[in-house]
């Protein structure tokens, strides 16, 4: 035995340590780990520390533009100390016994993985959970998601993605939370929470990495990997507060964006990486790039050559590098030229070492390479019951003209048409990791299950996806006009959104409309069912269709939790996270944007469109019910709230209708007049309430000062004496209002 695995073998009983879920950020590690990770950095030469921090890709999935051969022999010189787009107990085992065996130290392997919204049990895009505003089903989604990886030898994924985004051209626009930065923070600690649990330790939990950093939301134009340029107050109070909670929550990695902010690439940007995420957060973990965004610094026009690149990646503050070799070519040179210090090169390979450490690597680098825990926990009943609850948790009604929806089981004969229809593939969406298509419930098979012996369901494609041909229309004309209802799933393919996948039009594709306008001409009632990454721009179907229920791409349980809502099995509860447009020519349009000096109105100089009106088809916040929900009595318990104190708000909502339902009530607050101009409203809370028919519950919100903090004019965050506007409703643009002053 050689003797730095001596000395893990050794202490490996003294290493193991609590992650503590609620602390502020990453424990610290005891001094026996420090003391070994030392010992084993002077032990270390400059190419094995270039290698601990250099990550490359293996051919089992494709998830960027390059691929490398010989990442084998890398790891066999120890050049190389992470994998990604690796998995499968025995495959990694493999790797890992390469590491371990047969390199000078045996430093174990980290693997990698986008497992994104679950591992091969596919729960809702992410933007799909998040409209289900239950924090609890979605850190259970990302606990399961953690327990299928790490029982295929996964240790680290590649989320939760954070970024905050307004502009559905996005493709990426799948992947988020949507556009709100209050609930957006909020879901990317119950995420991390989920991939990381309590114990980084325990053989199920795995490194989270939250990603992008940062502003990659705000990409220009909603093209992906474009530039971004905006205020440091809007970069601040938008778009960095769910970065800032996941480190105080204990995420072990970040990983940086590909755009540029302000003219630096986040890659080298030194204000990003050192300044805010270290010294002002107090970041413990270890940096990653994304995809060969070091090289790609030369392609920015940021630098000359790969060289300068991993020069201003290590000194901004990027501790690995993704697939570039920018660090595996350059660093060793680098630091022999004195232009990085080897202090530098020293903290960067003990972030990550110590990652490693905390999963219990040094330990026993094979405790995730489980074939007994593939073979029970993959794709198990209890996960995909899980998938198909959040499912249906994350659907969002968005019409139901005269309470079409739920459909009777017995009711005649259902038509269930379109290109989305009879689908597997499709349904589990964009970044579906280890996922596989054929084990998706399909939209018909879902509604025929539900139905079983009780109605006839019949079926017609009607058209493809996206292209323009209209030779299935008429058929499926023939299938509704002897049908009594038709189900018609319409959207895009899973591949329209996600990375690389920006539309300039968001409408559906190909010629999805002309079958919609073909089939409503028969006259059936039409129920849509939307399978998508993004809003899309539906006016047509708002219009004519009898009900629409947006339902993302819903994982492998699709067709299931689709039937469940259709037929009222399960009332669908989901409110939008992202806005949607009428017109893309509208985009970037959110719910908490500031006002103007000329807000709208029937004057010919305010500020509007000619040809669209300002307001959305469907506002933030917004979703319907089978059942329906009065709001009175907003009153708070006092008019004038002092900088010590807090105020109470209460509302009293009432399930008016005929079955029980949920309900997500929201608070949003106004201040009125800032040192700088604020949002004409900004969620502050909200709570998802169950009530039976005719039940009234009060529901109550705490306001301290500080939750009406901004950045001001000097760039100090702190609440401003004034009058505040309340508004309490069951969507962004669906309330009640109330005022205070804060004092
Ligand atoms: C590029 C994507 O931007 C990032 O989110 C992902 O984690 C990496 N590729 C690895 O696949």
């Amino acid at each position: 035995m050689n003797p730095i695995k001596y000395i893990f073998f050794l202490t490996s009983f003294a290493l193991l340590f609590i992650f503590d879920g609620n602390s502020q950020g990453l424990p610290e590690l005891p001094a026996t780990a420090n003391k070994m990770i030392d010992s084993l950095i002077e032990q270390m030469n400059l190419e094995e520390k270039a290698g601990q921090l250099t990550l490359f890709t293996s051919d089992i999935d494709v998830t960027g533009p390059t691929m490398r051969d010989n990442y084998k022999e890398d790891i066999l010189k120890g050049r190389v100390g992470a994998i990604f787009n690796a998995y499968g107990a025995d495959y990694t085992r493999n790797l890992q016994k390469m590491a371990i065996e047969e390199t000078r130290l045996g430093i174990p392997l980290l693997l990698g993985y986008d497992v994104i919204h679950g591992h091969q049990t596919i729960f809702p895009i992410p933007l799909g959970e998040s409209c289900s505003w239950d924090l609890a089903a979605m850190e259970k989604s990302a606990r399961i998601a953690a327990v299928e990886a790490s029982a295929q030898g996964l240790h680290w994924t590649y989320a939760p993605m954070v970024d905050i985004a307004r502009d559905p051209r996005w493709g990426r626009v799948a992947e988020g939370a949507g556009e709100d930065t209050y609930l957006g923070t909020l879901i990317a600690k119950a995420r991390v929470k989920g991939f990381q649990g309590d114990n980084l330790n325990a053989p199920n939990t795995i490194l989270a990495c939250t990603k992008h950093f940062a502003a990659y939301g705000a990409a220009l134009a909603g093209r992906d990997y474009n530039t971004v340029d905006m205020s440091d107050r809007v970069l601040r109070e938008v778009y960095l507060p769910p970065f800032k909670a996941t480190v105080d929550a204990g995420v072990a990695t970040f990983m940086t964006s590909f755009n540029d902010l302000n003219g630096v690439p986040a890659t080298g940007n030194h204000y990003l990486l050192t300044d805010i995420l270290r010294d002002e957060w107090g970041f413990k973990g270890f940096v990653v790039t994304d995809y060969t965004s070091i090289n790609e610094m030369v392609a920015h026009g940021f630098v000359a050559n790969n060289k300068e690149a991993g020069l201003e990646a290590i000194n901004a503050g990027v501790d690995m590098d993704m697939q570039g070799a920018v660090f595996y070519d350059h660093l060793v040179a680098l630091v022999k030229e004195g232009k990085v210090t080897e202090d530098r090169l020293n903290e960067a390979v003990r972030y990550v070492l110590e990652a490693k450490y905390r999963l219990g690597l040094f330990n026993d680098p094979y405790r995730y390479c489980s074939t007994e825990r593939e073979e029970t926990n993959i794709l198990s009943a209890e996960h995909r019951a899980a998938a198909r609850d959040i499912a249906r948790k994350s659907m969002v009604l968005l019409k139901n003209e005269n309470q079409v929806l739920p459909l009777k089981k017995n009711a005649g004969t259902i038509a269930v048409i379109g290109p989305l229809a009879d689908n597997k593939k499709e349904m589990i969406g964009s970044w579906s990791a280890a996922g596989d298509g054929n084990k998706a419930i399909s939209v018909l098979e879902g509604i025929k299950n539900a139905v079983s012996d009780s109605g006839k369901v019949v079926y017609a494609k009607g058209s493809n996806i996206n292209d323009d041909s209209l030779d299935f229309i008429q058929e499926a004309v023939d299938v509704a006009s002897t049908s009594d209802v038709v189900v018609l799933a319409l959207g895009e393919a899973a591949l329209m959104s996600g990375e690389a996948a920006s539309r300039a039009d968001i409408n559906l594709p190909g010629v999805q409309l002309e079958l919609a306008k073909a089939i409503q001409e028969t006259g059936k009632p039409i129920i849509v069912v939307l399978l998508n990454g993004r809003p899309l721009t539906i006016n047509w179907l708002n219009e004519n269709a009898s009900a629409i229920l947006e339902a993302w791409f819903p994982g492998t349980e699709a067709g299931n939790a689709i039937a469940d809502v259709l037929f009222g099995d399960y009332n669908p509860s989901g409110k939008l996270t992202l806005t949607f447009p009428r017109s893309v020519g509208q985009v970037p349009l959110f719910y908490n944007h500031r006002n103007t000096g000329r807000p709208i109105s029937e004057n010919k100089y305010t500020s509007k469109y000619l040809d669209v009106p300002n307001t959305p088809l469907y506002p933030f916040g917004y979703g319907l019910s089978y059942t329906t929900f009065s709001y009175s009595d907003l009153r708070l318990n006092k008019q004038n709230l002092t900088m010590n104190d807090s105020l109470n708000i209460s509302v009293s909502v009432k399930n008016t209708g005929k079955v029980k339902g949920e309900e997500v009530v929201q608070l949003y607050i106004q201040d009125v007049v800032g040192n700088v101009t604020r949002p004409v409203k900004e969620l502050k809370g909200f709570r998802k309430i169950m009530l039976n028919p005719g039940e009234e519950k009060m529901v109550e919100f705490v306001i301290k000062p500080n939750d009406l903090a901004f950045y001001n004019q000097d760039m100090s965050f702190k609440p401003e004496k004034g009058e505040f506007k309340v508004f309490v409703g069951t969507s962004s643009e669906d309330v009640k209002e109330a005022l205070f002053t804060l004092q």
